[in-house]
């Protein structure tokens, strides 16, 4: 923990640590998510989807990281099971069950889009109270609305293809 950089988030450290314990097991989950997605997802474009899901995948263990810096930075300790990953997590997890990739694609859009409602409510929430987490929550926040386009991207090609137009 760094002493004066909790000083400075002072009387709101614990409900940061809060937020980030939460949005930390998020991420897991999206990372097993796409990873566990790229594996098994089966049908046409599969492997423009595969790579975009992997990239995905490394950039949502990234965030873990991100994320769990900050709170051994407030004297938090990241959530140390993955049994309460569940519990902690604002996003469901969309289990990949149907590998088809229409069927992949509108489940992960609809992490990302979970993901960008979580990390806009964090900026809003430590806005004027805890600029580092601020700062690190507009640079994710970032990383997921690129997420979220990339993968509707896929998705207005995959319905152009399965209409028959290209
Ligand atoms: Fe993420
Ligand atoms: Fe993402």
């Amino acid at each position: 923990m760094g002493t004066r950089g909790r000083e400075i988030v002072g009387k709101h450290a614990d409900r940061v640590i809060e937020l980030l314990n939460k949005a930390f097991a998020d991420e897991w989950l999206a990372y097993y998510q796409y990873w566990v997605g790229a594996k098994v997802v089966s049908g046409p474009m599969k492997d423009a989807v595969i790579a975009e899901l992997m990239q995905h995948a490394a950039d949502e263990l990234r965030h873990a990281d991100m994320v769990s810096n900050r709170i051994i930075q407030l004297g938090g300790t990241p959530v140390t099971t993955p049994m309460k990953w569940f519990e902690f997590s604002n996003c469901k997890y969309d289990e990949p069950s149907d590998p088809f990739v229409k069927k992949i694609l509108e489940q992960n859009i609809g992490g990302e889009q979970c993901a960008i409602s979580v990390y806009h409510a964090m900026i809003e929430e430590v806005a004027g109270k805890d600029p580092v987490t601020w700062n690190m929550a507009a640079q994710i926040l970032q990383d997921e609305v690129t997420h979220e386009e990339d993968l509707q991207a896929l998705q207005e090609d995959l319905e152009l293809m399965l209409k028959g137009r290209t």
